[in-house]
């Protein structure tokens, strides 16, 4: 195969992943026919199972591959104490700051980061995270313009703490008493729950317990497509622990955490630990798993070590006992430790797209440069893992493709196509990470040759790999249990 010549105009950037999104139908703006909502994102037909596949490979290795730890699909609505008791009504904010003349509103730690960013020869003097309000206001005020109005006379409030919590009213009294909150995140439920889930399901400490779910953020910015919306879905586990343990566990849910990345092909050189040097008002210790987007390494998972802040809180504020009684240690009381992996399944999905994207020259040696689309998502996560098309639409080429695709439809995802030529349809399956495509030619419906003699092609198909191209022919009998062979031995693309 030709090499690329020019490797930057091919490369993976975050508006060639949004226009494959579009078009393809992975992700649409929400209520884009009425100008678009903000911060909001539709997910579409492939966008919908790409996402589900992530989400049940991450469900099943943290409860399926590990003994320890159990399920919970607790309420978005949680009574509002639970925010109180949470430090969410109180702490859970981002420092805010207004430009006077245009009246845009800016996240300042944000504002400061992109900064430095562009400006590397600049600096504040201490990591952004762990700068006062003043600090930020003097730093905005000397060096940044409106970047909204792009006004050089940096005319700013001061800084202020926004809370990011979403309000409303049950019911149709809107008053203090009946003041709910969206959540900001799954894991309280898991806290609240902590009691219910010891009794019921006999739990033993240590055990984990996962949760998927929506949380909702009322965030000053939204940038860079679902990096950051106001609506999104995370993948949470709390992991409870005797105190005194919580500093082997935070290593080895690290180390854990950081395999699973591995594991479905993203190559360790994209991945990068950040420490946090603040930390939040629950954290004995934490640290985010980066990965290099085209925007750069930015936070898809946090790992934080929360000691037993939430359990004790919300037995201050229930006045409900949230002890646990360790009857493998001489029945002694305590309220475990917590290790929290808090991963955001709209910024894996976003990872897994960006790592898979390459637009990869197929011309032979000697021949023009020749572009194919190929997205090398693992097979279970791809949307899409196998697509029949038959050869040709007559000669009852398509009525043994559906056939074909019907037998399949048990054990897979599938498409059916049979618009344009056979090179068309497969470039049409690379762009949305297709790994299998299965041909129908005339060899699989013909029992004998021209010349009469026996066709030892017959009820055989041709299976073809999106990554290598390559090409093999499959008896229909052994279809099924061959692809499932595929998927289990597949190999990452190294790139
Ligand atoms: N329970 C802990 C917690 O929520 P976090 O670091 O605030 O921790 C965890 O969030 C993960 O949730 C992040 O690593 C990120 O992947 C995802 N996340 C957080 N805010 C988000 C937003 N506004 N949009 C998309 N994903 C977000």
């Amino acid at each position: 195969m030709a090499k690329t010549e020019n490797a930057d105009v091919h490369a993976c950037t975050l508006d060639k992943i949004i226009s494959l999104c579009k078009r393809r139908g992975f992700v649409y703006q929400a209520s884009e026919i009425y100008g678009g909502q903000a911060g909001a994102w539709d997910y579409g037909p492939l966008g919908v199972e790409f996402k589900r596949n992530i989400q049940n490979e991450w469900w099943h290795y943290m409860t399926q591959l590990h003994d320890d730890v159990v399920g919970l699909d607790s309420a978005i609505f949680q009574h509002h104490t639970t925010w109180k008791a949470s430090g969410h009504v109180d702490h859970f904010s981002d420092p805010m700051v207004d430009c006077i003349e245009c009246n845009a509103r800016h996240r300042a730690d944000k504002l400061i980061e992109d900064f430095i960013a562009a400006n590397p020869d600049v600096n504040p003097g201490k990591p952004v995270d762990t700068m006062t309000h003043d600090e930020m206001k003097a730093f905005i005020d000397a060096n940044i313009n409106c970047p909204t109005c792009g006004s050089k006379n940096r005319k700013y409030t001061a800084v202020r703490e926004f809370n990011l919590m979403f309000k409303t009213y049950q019911g149709p009294i809107a008053d203090d008493s009946h003041l709910i909150y969206l959540r900001p995140e799954t894991c309280q439920g898991i806290f609240t729950d902590f009691k219910n889930i010891v009794q019921s399901n006999r739990m033993k400490v240590p055990f984990g317990v996962a949760q998927v779910g929506k949380s909702f953020r009322n965030e000053i910015i939204f940038k860079n497509f679902i990096f950051r919306t106001c609506e999104f879905e995370q993948m949470e586990m709390e992991y409870f622990c005797k105190p005194g343990t919580e500093d082997e566990t935070f290593d080895r849910w690290r180390k854990d955490r950081w395999q699973f990345y591995l594991k479905y092909g993203i190559p360790e050189k994209q991945l990068k630990w950040h420490h946090h040097d603040k930390l939040a008002h629950y954290a004995k210790d934490a640290y985010d798993i980066t990965y290099n987007f085209p925007i750069g390494f930015e936070e898809i998972e946090g790992i934080h070590s929360r000691t037993d802040f939430d359990l004790s809180q919300h037995q201050t504020y229930s006045k409900k006992d949230m002890s646990y009684i360790d009857q493998e240690d001489g029945n002694k009381k305590y309220v475990p430790y917590v290790i929290e992996t808090s991963a955001g399944l709209n910024r894996n999905f976003l990872m897994f797209l960006c790592e898979a994207y390459e637009e990869q020259n197929v011309a032979k040696a000697g021949e023009p440069e020749d572009y194919r689309t190929v997205l090398h998502l693992d097979p279970r996560l791809a949307p899409i893992t196998v697509a029949v098309l038959p050869l040709m639409k007559k000669d009852g080429l398509a009525e043994k493709a559906k056939e074909i695709q019907h037998m399949l439809k048990e054990d897979f995802v599938t498409d059916y196509d049979t618009s344009g030529t056979v090179g068309k349809r497969y470039r049409r399956q690379d762009e949305v990470g297709t790994p299998f495509c299965v041909t129908v030619d005339y060899d699989t419906i013909q029992e004998k040759k021209e010349d009469g003699s026996a066709n030892e092609l017959y009820n055989t198909v041709t299976v073809r790999y999106r990554d290598s191209m390559e090409q093999e022919r499959v008896a229909l009998d052994d279809l099924v249990f061959f692809i499932q062979k595929a998927i289990k031995n597949y190999k990452p693309v190294i790139r």
